[in-house]
C-alpha cells in the first residue's frame, strides 16, 4: 500500500449531533479514534462529514453552488453547453466517471440529466456521498441532487459493465494543481493529499469510448494537453477550464492512439 493509500485509513472522529446510522457505518470504515495535531482526519458532527487538518476543513458544499444551477443559471455554465444535445428525447443519462466533489456532477443534473457519478477514492466518496444526502434535504437543491446517484469504486471498470450507454460521460481525472485564493490552494492541498496521481489516462478514455456515449467530455486546464493525446472534435474553452468535445467516441477508436500501460 502507498502512502497515499495508507492514508485513505485517516482517523474518524465524531461529534455532537451526528447521524447515528452514518457513524455506525463510517465507524466500519476508517478507526475511530483522535487524530494527533494536524493529522489528516474525517470528523463526523450534527453538519455532516468533513475532511479536517490544521483548522482547516472541507466538506462537499453544494449550497455553496446555487447561484450557479438556481432558475436556470446552469445555462451559462460552460460545462452544459458542452453537454447540450441536440434532438434527443427522454430523460437524459451522464456517466461523471471521475466524481471528486460532485461540483460538475451538480450542473450536470440542474441541466436535467442523471448522473452516475463513480469516485474511487474512500475518503472522497464518502465526502461526496454526505454532500449528496445533504442536498436532498435541502429544498432548493432536492430535485437537482434526486438526479444525483453517488457510486464507489473505478469507474473504468464500470463503465465497461454498463447496460445501455449514456448520452454523455465527463472525464476530470485530477482535481487542478493551481488555484486563486490561498485559502481554496489550503483546502484543495487537503484533498491532494488523498489523491493517486492519474497514471491511467489512455484506460480512461478507452472505456469511456466503449461506453458509447453519444459525446464525450473531458475537462482540461485551458492550455493543457488533450487527455492521452487524442486530439477532440471540438472544445469549448473559458478562462479557467476547457471542455473537449468527441462525438461517437466508439465510432472514432481505430483513430486513437493509446497507449495502454501493461499491469
Ligand atoms: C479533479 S477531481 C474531479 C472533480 C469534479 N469534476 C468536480 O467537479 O468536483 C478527480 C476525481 O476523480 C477520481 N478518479 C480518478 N480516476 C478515477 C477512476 N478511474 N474511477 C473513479 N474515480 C476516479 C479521483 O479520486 C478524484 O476524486
Amino acid at each position: 500500500m502507498n502512502e497515499k493509500q495508507a492514508q485513505n485509513r485517516i482517523p474518524l472522529t465524531i461529534g455532537e449531533g451526528a447521524d447515528e446510522l452514518a457513524a455506525a457505518r463510517l465507524s466500519e470504515r476508517f478507526p475511530v479514534g483522535q487524530p494527533a495535531e494536524d493529522e489528516l482526519c474525517l470528523r463526523l458532527d450534527g453538519e455532516g462529514l468533513a475532511l479536517v487538518s490544521g483548522g482547516q476543513e472541507l466538506r462537499g458544499d453544494f449550497t455553496r453552488l446555487l447561484s450557479r444551477v438556481q432558475n436556470g443559471a446552469w445555462q451559462r455554465e460552460l460545462l452544459a453547453r458542452a453537454a447540450k444535445l441536440k434532438g434527443v428525447d427522454g430523460p437524459l443519462t451522464a456517466v461523471d466517471a471521475t466524481a471528486g466533489l460532485g461540483e460538475d456532477s451538480l450542473v450536470l443534473a440542474a441541466a436535467g440529466y442523471c448522473v452516475r457519478m463513480y469516485e474511487r477514492n474512500d475518503v472522497i466518496y464518502e465526502l461526496l456521498r454526505d454532500a449528496v444526502e445533504r442536498a436532498r434535504k435541502t429544498p432548493e437543491l432536492a430535485e437537482i441532487a434526486g438526479r444525483m446517484e453517488v457510486l464507489h469504486g473505478d469507474s473504468a471498470g464500470a463503465m465497461a459493465a454498463l447496460d445501455t450507454p449514456p448520452d454523455i460521460i465527463l472525464l476530470d481525472p485530477m482535481f487542478p494543481a493551481r488555484q486563486k485564493s490561498a485559502l481554496v490552494k489550503k483546502k484543495l492541498q487537503m484533498i491532494q493529499q488523498l489523491e493517486t496521481p492519474c497514471t491511467d489516462e489512455a484506460s480512461l478514455l478507452l472505456a469511456a469510448a466503449k461506453a458509447k456515449p453519444r459525446r464525450l467530455i473531458i475537462k482540461r486546464p485551458p492550455k493543457g494537453p488533450f487527455l492521452a493525446g487524442v486530439k477532440p472534435d471540438y472544445s469549448i474553452s473559458g478562462k479557467a477550464v476547457r471542455f473537449d468535445c468527441i462525438a461517437d467516441p466508439f465510432g472514432k477508436l481505430h483513430t486513437f492512439k493509446l497507449e495502454i500501460p501493461t499491469e
